[in-house]
């Protein structure tokens, strides 16, 4: 029985044997897509990089960016400070919680001014020129943080990554896919690696949101298909030119894909 396997077709694009003409198609295209990948790489560096004031990228800048810096209010630091013996430590407790999960006026009006009222009103609420802690925004008033992103511009960064993205692991793992020399089920995965990665990386920014601890896969996954993506790219480019010039010319015989 005569099985034809696509990848044997006679005639099969093979990235050593191009015609020029494709050639400077796909390396035009990879090399401003590896351009692209560098600049991508140092806006991140400076924006999320610098997310926690200092440089390079860590888990901290990513948990600053997504979940926000809710240790940064000033009630907080009160609290911990000049106002810690104004109430007892389960009341402090209370109030700092508040304040984490997005200091709410449905949690205010059910248990938090009562807080404030027993502890904190006698001063702040009498004394001229204390904030006013009788009423919600007279707390909101030292009690804002960080919340990170909002879901508004990371539904609007989701979709903008997802579509753009793919398209450029499209084209590159098209070009890929045209390489020789590398077991068929490799290739496969290289191919489908950086899809995987980027939903990864794009649903671990709306867990980080609420899980900060996740800011690890953020990371993973964007050096997972940072790392494939410059798989392809560098093969790509060293089988179209470099192959070439050392004779490595090959004809359908020796074209082993799997
Ligand atoms: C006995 C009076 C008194 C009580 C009770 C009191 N405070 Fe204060 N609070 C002050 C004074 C005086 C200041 C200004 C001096 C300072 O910052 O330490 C102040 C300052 C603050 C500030 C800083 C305000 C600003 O504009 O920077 C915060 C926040 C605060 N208090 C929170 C609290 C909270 C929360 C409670 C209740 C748990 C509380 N305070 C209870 C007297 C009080």
């Amino acid at each position: 029985m005569n099985t034809i396997k696509p990848e044997r077709t006679p005639g099969w694009l093979n990235l050593p044997s191009l015609g020029l003409p494709l050639r400077m198609l796909f390396t035009g295209y990879l090399l401003v897509t590896g351009v692209g990948l560098m600049m991508a790489g140092v806006q991140i560096l400076l924006t999320h990089g610098m997310a926690d004031g200092k440089w390079g990228i860590s888990v901290n800048d990513i948990v600053y960016s997504y979940y926000g810096n809710r240790g940064g209010s000033r009630i907080e630091s009160k609290l911990e400070g000049s106002m810690k013996d104004k109430a007892p430590v389960d009341v402090r407790a209370s109030i700092v919680e508040w304040v984490h999960a997005g200091a709410s006026e449905e949690q205010w009006d059910r248990s938090v001014k009562a807080l404030f009222q027993q502890n904190c009103v006698k001063c702040h609420g009498n004394i001229p020129g204390l904030p006013d802690f009788s009423t919600y925004q007279g707390v909101l008033s030292v009690s804002t943080i960080d919340l990170g992103a909002t879901v508004d511009s990371l539904a609007r960064v989701s979709h903008i990554h997802l579509f753009g993205i793919s398209f450029i692991f499209l084209f590159v793992g098209f070009i890929f896919s045209f390489a020789i020399g590398i077991p068929r089920a490799i290739k496969a995965a290289v191919i489908f690696i950086p899809f995987a990665f980027l939903i990864v990386d794009v649903l671990s920014w709306w867990i980080t949101k609420w899980y900060p601890n996740f800011a690890i896969v953020t990371i993973v996954g964007g050096f997972g298909y940072t790392l494939a993506a410059a798989f392809m790219l560098l093969t790509s480019l060293y089988q179209m030119w470099v192959m070439p010039m050392m004779g490595k010319r090959p004809d359908i015989d020796a074209w082993h894909d799997d």
